[in-house]
């Protein structure tokens, strides 16, 4: 089925500009970028973003990151967009994405991993909803 998910491309590639680069890869796996916006996020919208991993140790370091230069965040659309965009974007751990995916040619480490896709649909759904207003998805 068509789907939609949420894509974030982080701050460690937008400083080194390759926001070009990370869309055609999406692009050419056939997910349209339906809406997109380059933001600079507060440490605390940031936190609520990543609410769920709060208890994680590297949780205010994830927040640190995330707030420390724009970011663009998208919604991508298409068959099966949530998995395709998993595949796409490689393995958390760049040391561990497979060749060819975005983090396994531009990620640097696993906290600065150079994109965030959502990983199911219910949150999906919710992270969506977090930046963008129905109006602003055009497919
Ligand atoms: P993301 O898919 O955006 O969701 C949570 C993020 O936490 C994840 O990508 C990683 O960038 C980050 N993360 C996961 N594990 C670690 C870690 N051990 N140290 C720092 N950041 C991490």
């Amino acid at each position: 089925a068509t789907e939609r998910t949420l894509s974030i491309i982080k701050p460690d590639a937008t400083k080194r500009n390759l926001t070009g680069k990370i869309n055609a890869k999406f692009e050419e796996a056939g997910l349209r970028i339906v809406a997109q916006k380059r933001i600079h996020l507060s440490k605390e919208q940031v936190g609520v973003f990543y609410a769920v991993h709060k208890e994680r140790p590297f949780y205010d370091e994830l927040c640190e990151f995330m707030a420390s230069a724009p970011v663009v965040v998208q919604v991508l659309e298409g068959e099966g967009a949530i998995s395709k965009n998993r595949e796409v974007m490689g393995a958390t751990n760049p040391a561990d994405a497979a060749e060819g995916t975005i983090r396994a040619e531009f990620a640097e480490s696993v906290g600065e991993n150079s994109v965030h896709g959502s990983d199911a649909p219910e949150t999906a759904a919710e992270e969506i909803s977090y930046f963008f207003a129905g109006l602003e998805l055009v497919g």
